[in-house]
């Protein structure tokens, strides 16, 4: 990582009372499918920061070939095996959406701290069950990995400091594709499961990131269809967002468009920012082009910011790693997350209750905090 050693040396350097060689944090994996070989990766390309010291899973052979193959020293059945036998301080929770919060409780009420894949709950109540923690170890964070790059911090950073004026308009569009046969997985496009489509599974991702941007969002407008996929969810949304700034989004999450591209633009008073990748991002995808007569306010501070790191996992856990040893809570927490959610309900009450919607309109009164399917779609 260039620009010196990464954030978790120095904090696992304080963790140590100043040892330099601090000891890695003793990270589980829970969910050995898919993503899980992702986390393994990352955390083996952190090398002291952790050490990944369990997994667990109920697929016994795809737990013993992850094992096998990633040389984890110890496999374990359940969670509460891995819990009571390893003890470890973090636990990487990479099972379906529907089981976050419950293993999370688990592991909490267990002494390790949580790392869980987006999307964090499959609602605002269930995410609300974890609320009641104070700050802390341990504690519990998600996966949203595309704020980790350095073209998002430069971004926040020089939003943050008004160098680029007050923020007005942004777009933020997920077109993915995913086939039939990604759906016919037995917990993917389904409320109970997965808890929504692509608004709560590939466009969260997206959603998160403009939050992180521009703040609390203030009104959703939306409408949501299940177009050409068998399930239960709908395969694309579309949403208008005004923020509490005053800026305006154009927010698109679909998984039927053959050609894919993510793309979020900011348009701020005195420069546009872009972002075109597909499923991560270098700092060369970035784009700035400043307003008439600003691009000696804007371009120095742009190229002086912070650069080299790309979005992904290995970047969030980077982060992860150092406040771990640190003893310090990391991003992204239950109020990022509970946002991020909250702008998801929002965008399903819109489209199936009508909108506009407001965040209070998603209280515990309201069927949408509980399901992000509400009282029912209209399909
Ligand atoms: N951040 C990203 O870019 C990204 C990308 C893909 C998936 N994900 C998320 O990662 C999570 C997992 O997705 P995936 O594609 O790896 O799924 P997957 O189906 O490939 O893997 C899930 C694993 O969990 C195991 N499992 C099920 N119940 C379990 C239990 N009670 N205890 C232990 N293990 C159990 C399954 O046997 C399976 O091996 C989802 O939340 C998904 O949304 C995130």
């Amino acid at each position: 990582m260039p620009g010196g050693p990464p954030p978790w040396a120095a904090r696992a350097h304080q963790r140590d009372g100043g040892h330099p060689l601090a000891t890695p944090a003793r990270v589980a994996i829970v969910g050995t499918g898919n993503i899980a070989r992702y986390h393994l990766q990352a955390l083996r390309e952190l090398p002291g920061a952790a050490e990944v010291v369990a997994a667990a899973d109920t697929d016994q052979d795809r737990l013993a070939e992850f094992c096998a193959e990633h040389d984890v020293p110890q496999p374990y059945q359940d969670l509460a095996g891995l819990l009571a036998g390893a003890k470890p301080e973090l636990v990487h929770l990479c099972t379906p959406p529907g089981l976050h919060v419950q293993q999370a409780l688990a592991c909490l009420a267990a002494g390790s701290s949580v790392l869980a894949e987006k999307p964090p709950a499959l609602s605002l109540r269930e995410l609300d069950r974890l609320a009641s923690r104070g700050p802390g170890a341990p504690w519990f964070a998600a996966v949203f990995q595309h704020r980790f790059g350095s073209g998002a911090r430069r971004l926040r950073q020089l939003a943050g400091a008004g160098v680029l004026g007050r923020p007005l308009l942004a777009v933020c569009h997920t077109t993915w594709f995913r086939d039939q046969a990604y759906f016919d997985v037995e917990w993917r496009g389904r409320w109970d499961s997965e808890g929504g489509g692509p608004t709560m599974g590939h466009g969260i991702h997206q959603l998160d990131l403009l939050l992180s941007v521009l703040g609390d969002w203030a009104e959703v407008s939306a409408i949501a269809r299940r177009q050409a996929r068998r399930m239960e969810t709908e395969d694309l949304s579309l949403a208008h967002v005004t923020f509490t700034s005053g800026a305006v989004a154009s927010v698109i999450n679909s998984v039927l468009s053959p050609r894919e591209e993510t793309y979020l633009r900011f348009d701020f008073e005195r420069a546009t920012v872009e972002v075109t990748h597909l499923y991560g991002y270098g700092d060369e995808d970035w784009r700035i082009t400043p307003a008439p007569g600003c691009a000696e306010a804007v371009l120095p501070a742009w190229r002086a910011g912070e650069a080299g790191v790309r979005s992904g996992h290995r970047a969030q856990f980077a982060e992860v790693l150092g406040c771990l040893a640190g003893g310090v809570p990391p991003p992204v927490t239950l109020a990022d997350s509970r946002r991020t959610l909250s702008l998801a309900a929002g965008i399903y009450a819109a489209a199936f209750a009508g909108g506009p919607v407001r965040p209070a309109d998603l209280g515990p009164g309201s069927p949408f905090y509980a399901r992000m399917d509400g009282n029912g779609v209209p399909w």
